[in-house]
């Protein structure tokens, strides 16, 4: 199977290039504080150090699962063909089932330091994560290729989520509101809720019309 090009598409891959770069750029700004834990010792890990290996994994994985996504729904990388995306939703596929089984861990764990509803907010988040990823998969064996990339949207759109919820959680006026334990759990809800929910919009707009 073989993808075309059209001719207004060289602009909105450059998009896509920046939009990309700047996922990346904040992800890495989100990631680079978490250095010092690879020290491995208690005092610098302090909660997660029971769960300090699952802590790391998660933090690669999950990050591998950022940058990877994007290229799922590039069109220029199934002009030549599928089997880069079979490699490539391999990946994401492996990155998202490593990070999100080590979410669940640490969540079922050291989250529970801050907050019953803050450890709650992300063991569903969790497996809403791993759920959707798994339908989109699921859909891809079965080859319901529409429904594999609506569920591929999910899922990225779960795994976006992190960097929603942590650059509105940087905000001043969020910060403002209150402890993390108080204002973390509404925003870890509305970082995938609302894009799923929004994207439910677009596609039952596309139905109809
Ligand atoms: C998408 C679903 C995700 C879920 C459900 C999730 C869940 C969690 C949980 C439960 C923790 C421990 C929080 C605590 O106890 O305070 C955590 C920490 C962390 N996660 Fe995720 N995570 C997700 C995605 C990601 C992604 C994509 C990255 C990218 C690198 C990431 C990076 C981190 C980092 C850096 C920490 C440590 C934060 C700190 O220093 O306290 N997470 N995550």
């Amino acid at each position: 199977m073989k993808t075309t090009i059209s001719s207004n598409q060289p602009l909105r891959e450059i998009a896509n290039v920046f939009l990309w770069l700047g996922i990346v750029y904040i992800t890495w700004t989100f990631m680079h504080p978490a250095d010092p834990y690879l020290q491995f010792t208690k005092e610098v890990l302090g909660r997660y150090f029971p769960v300090r290996y699952f802590l790391i994994l998660h933090i690669t994985a999950g990050g591998g699962a950022i940058i990877l996504g994007p290229f799922q729904f590039w069109k220029r990388l199934h002009a030549n063909g599928w089997k880069l995306h079979r490699i490539i939703g391999t990946f994401y596929l492996l990155a998202v089932l490593a990070s999100s089984i080590c979410a669940i861990i640490l969540a079922s764990t050291a989250s529970y330091a801050v907050g019953w509803s803050y450890a709650f907010s992300l063991q569903v988040w969790a497996t809403v994560w791993i759920s959707s990823t798994f339908i989109a998969y699921r859909m891809a064996l079965k080859r319901k290729f529409k429904q594999h990339q609506e569920w591929m949207v999910r899922s990225y759109l779960v795994t976006l989520a992190f960097v929603i919820s942590g650059l509105l959680l940087r905000t001043p006026w969020v910060k403002e509101l209150g402890s993390l334990a108080d204002v973390g759990p509404s925003f870890f809800w509305l970082g995938w809720a609302v894009p799923i929910y929004l994207y439910e919009v677009i596609l039952s707009a596309r139905r109809k019309a």
